[in-house]
């Protein structure tokens, strides 16, 4: 048994350093530079992210469930968590809340609706492990839309890390490989973009932004170079969902979303979870 333990702990060791050789081989030490998201080796057992999934899991949103009724839309409870679970439980200090993802869903079911036989252009800036762009997909699937949802981050979407996630037991994984069980959505809707957003952004030819997600960098500047891209590509009743719009934790987000509305004629409705998320849902006039 103690043997066992030490050849498999060994094993591990020596695919690390031989994808770490690989990583570096390939180049790719620039986005490895200042994520916080990356890490070196699993932060826990599986059994505390269970723990954390299942305490999330017990906490109740009556703003989110009322917005779900509004728009006549809500994605399917036990896929939302299980989804969840290998996409958002994760150790950090603030308490987990991810129910950016029901309103994404409600909110894209929503429009879809009332755009049937239109091509759907979903934009998303920040990728991590693949969460909202999975609710996003599930959305188009389940309201019968046509489109594409592109999102954006500085993570490859190939190449093997750890993501401070249930899974990370097991070894490093791609973050396709994370989403496996996933990939007939992802196929069909979901594309995958490396890079700095406001580099890969700027270069992208979309003819219309039905509804774009800002969960990036949480900056003034970052945000509003973010929606230069896609300003002038949306029309009346268009969306942008800012994450995370928390004036006492990201002034920045708040201070830019509030301008692009006046500015730029966007009808505002705040959607307060709890003290640390809220999010904005704007709509264009
Ligand atoms: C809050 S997470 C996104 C969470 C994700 N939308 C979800 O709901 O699961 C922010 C992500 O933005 C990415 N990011 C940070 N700076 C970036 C940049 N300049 N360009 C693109 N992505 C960036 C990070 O790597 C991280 O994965």
């Amino acid at each position: 048994m103690l043997i066992e333990t030490m050849v498999r702990s060994a094993w591990r060791l020596f695919i690390q350093c031989v994808d770490r050789a690989r990583q570096k081989l390939h180049g790719i030490t620039r986005w490895q530079q200042s994520n916080s998201l990356l890490i070196e080796s699993p932060l826990a057992e599986a059994s505390e992210y269970y723990r954390l999934w299942n305490k999330a899991r017990e906490c109740s949103y009556p703003t989110v469930d009322h917005y779900e009724r509004d728009c006549e839309a809500a994605i399917e409870t036990a896929w939302f968590h299980q989804l969840a679970l290998l996409t958002q439980v994760v150790i950090k200090r603030s308490d987990l809340c991810y129910q950016h993802g029901r309103l994404l869903y409600a909110t894209l079911v929503q429009y879809a609706r009332k755009h049937v036989r239109e091509h759907l252009n979903i934009v998303e800036t920040g990728t991590a492990r693949g969460f909202s762009a999975v609710c996003l997909a599930k959305a188009m699937h389940d309201a019968g839309a046509t489109g594409k949802i592109s999102t954006f981050d500085v993570l490859p979407h190939d190449v093997k890390i750890f993501w401070n996630c249930v899974r990370d037991a097991d070894g490093p994984r791609t973050r396709a490989d994370l989403l496996q069980d996933y990939s007939a959505l992802i196929n069909r809707y979901v594309i995958f973009y490396q890079g700095d957003t406001k580099q890969e952004l700027a270069k992208m030819t979309f003819p219309r932004v039905n509804l774009a997600f800002f969960d990036s960098v949480h900056s003034h500047e970052h945000v509003m170079a973010e929606f230069s891209s896609i300003n002038g590509l949306q029309e009346t009743g268009d969306i942008i969902f800012f994450d995370d719009y928390t004036p006492d934790l990201y002034p920045g987000v708040v201070k830019a979303a509030d301008e692009i509305c006046s500015t730029y004629g966007y009808g505002k409705n705040i959607m307060i979870a709890n003290n640390q998320r809220r999010y904005l849902i704007a709509e264009k006039q």
